[in-house]
């Protein structure tokens, strides 16, 4: 999907809006050899988001926008990323819905990790609706991302049991498991290796 040329990691922003439980998995990934990413600028919505010690401590670039003026905040970040080179965009726990001229401009170039196995429980509360469902398993999805939230190209998934005193936490935290395996392998995926 994605072409790796030559030896050259090719340059990824990860967009974060609070924790960065999975762009802390992703940096421990961009940084082997295998990895065809490196990680060259982080965006967040939130000056507060935990995530960016995690920039700071790799020394890696990042953004903060409030996202008040959508349109004009876009075409700044759209501007960044010109500016580092940026070529594929990794969404981790990022809470802000992209319009369509942003995800146009990167067609195929955005991925992003969804704590259900979609197409179930797209948008917010997924563990919380999920366990209301009493489903018996949920997961987590790495997609791309189109103009539909949560509704772009499935790329990976993987599954959950659900225990019987499964709670909202204990649910987070074992789907938030996989998802730091999962990722790194969609993105070896993505580029086909
Ligand atoms: C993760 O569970 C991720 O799948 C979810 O937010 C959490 C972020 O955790 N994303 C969404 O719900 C997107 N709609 P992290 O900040 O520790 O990576």
């Amino acid at each position: 999907m994605v072409k790796l040329t030559g030896y050259k990691k090719v340059k990824a922003a990860v967009f974060i809006s609070g924790t960065g439980s999975n762009l802390k998995s992703l940096i421990k990934f961009s940084k082997k050899k295998k990895s065809p990413i490196s990680i060259d600028l982080i965006i967040s919505n939130n000056p507060k988001a935990k995530g960016l010690r995690l920039g700071k401590i790799n020394k890696i670039k990042r953004k903060v926008y409030n996202f008040k003026k959508k349109y004009k905040t876009e075409n700044q970040i759209l501007s960044d990323l010109k500016e580092h080179k940026i070529k594929i965009i990794c969404l981790a726990g990022f809470m802000k819905v992209l319009s369509r001229n942003f995800i146009t401009k990167f067609r195929g170039k955005i991925l992003n990790i969804h704590p259900s196995l979609l197409p179930k429980y797209k948008g917010l509360n997924t563990h919380q609706r999920v366990l209301v469902n009493n489903e018996k398993y949920s997961g987590c999805t790495v997609h791309l991302v189109n103009s539909k939230l949560d509704s772009g190209k499935i790329v990976l998934q993987k599954k959950v049991k659900i225990s019987k005193n499964e709670t909202m936490n204990s649910l987070a935290e074992k789907v938030l498991i996989q998802e730091h395996k999962l990722y790194p392998k969609a993105i070896l995926k993505v580029f086909n290796l």
